[in-house]
């Protein structure tokens, strides 16, 4: 994203909506948003100086309304800032600053069903999807999973428009999805969407490949963006800058805090636009993109989640 593209919007209105989670209504200063499709998220930048984030959020209002648009952010126990910047510090009449709609986990119109698994604050994209499918008269299923005691949002809302289409699971209820039965006997031609945090990713992944589903059947987004690390230095070649990269900052918030933009659509390891090439140095590699054999051969990385395995890494920039 670069810094052009992006759009000034005012915040509107801020709601608690459970215990950690806050919604936030955004409209732009001027004009008027541009529609979305079901699934896309936007690059909300706050804050500025030391304390300047970029976190990817899902759009959850509805795709066909572009007069606002909605964002849940949950606070993160183990934030790098970004969620706390949200919660503590922004409020109704703040301006902020959103790259426009970038879609990485849009629903495949051709199947015949829709499995839709959230988990906590990853009912947000879909959100977005229900009143689409709605509208295409799309069959679907949403299972939701969440912590009453932290998140829940949305769940009576959901329950009373969907009817029996939505199923809730209260962990603080000891109410549990059982994935296997639901993924079961689906018919051929189902296809099914995860969002929420790593292990129901895997678990859904995992039930798949018990049950011979095709891998191209299961889309997911994961809720989570760059994790800290250890410190370390990153030199860029072409001019032979020298960055510190901060144990909570990732290399590519490093390389914007020094005005060097570099292409990034998801700031979570999968949409593969910040590739970089490394010409020195051993490489953490954290992204869902590369192959395995891309990083068994250290020559690139994403530096939108990945770090250095030790103290530098040198990049072809
Ligand atoms: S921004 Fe998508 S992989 Fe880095």
């Amino acid at each position: 994203m670069s810094t052009i593209d992006q759009i000034v919007v005012e915040v509107v209105a801020i709601e608690q909506v459970a215990p950690m989670i806050k919604e936030f209504t955004l409209q732009p200063a001027e004009g008027q948003f541009t529609p979305f499709s079901a699934g896309a998220h936007v690059v909300v930048e706050m804050g500025e100086g030391e304390q300047r984030y970029r976190n990817a959020y899902s759009l959850m209002s509805d795709p066909n309304d572009n007069r606002q648009y909605q964002i849940a952010v949950r606070l993160q126990e183990e934030s790098r800032g970004g969620s706390i910047y949200m919660h503590e510090q922004v409020a109704v009449g703040d301006q902020l600053k959103i790259s426009p709609p970038a879609n990485l986990f849009a629903p495949e119109w051709r199947a015949k069903k829709h499995i839709l698994f959230a988990g906590g604050v990853g009912i947000t994209p879909f959100l977005s999807y229900v009143p689409v499918m709605q509208q295409r008269g799309a069959e679907f299923e949403l299972h939701y999973m969440y912590r009453s005691q932290q998140t829940g949002a949305y769940s009576a809302e959901l329950t009373e428009q969907l009817g029996d289409r939505c199923c809730c699971y209260d962990a603080d209820q000891s109410s549990r999805c059982d994935i296997a039965v639901v993924m079961a006997d689906q018919p051929l031609g189902t296809h099914f969407y995860i969002c929420g945090p790593e292990s129901l990713i895997e678990a859904v992944q995992a039930t798949a490949d018990e049950l011979g589903i095709p891998a191209g059947a299961i889309h997911w987004e994961e809720f989570a963006g760059a994790k800290p690390g250890q410190p370390f230095t990153v030199e860029l070649s072409r001019s032979g800058v020298e960055l510190a990269v901060a144990a909570n900052k990732s290399v590519l918030e490093t390389l914007e805090a020094a005005d060097i933009d570099i292409p990034n659509l998801c700031r979570a390891g999968v949409c593969g636009q910040c590739v970089c090439d490394v010409s020195e140095g051993e490489i953490e590699h954290r992204d869902a993109y590369l192959s395995d054999a891309e990083k068994q051969s250290g020559q690139r990385m994403m530096p939108c989640v990945s770090r250095a395995a030790g103290e530098r890494l040198v990049l072809d920039i």
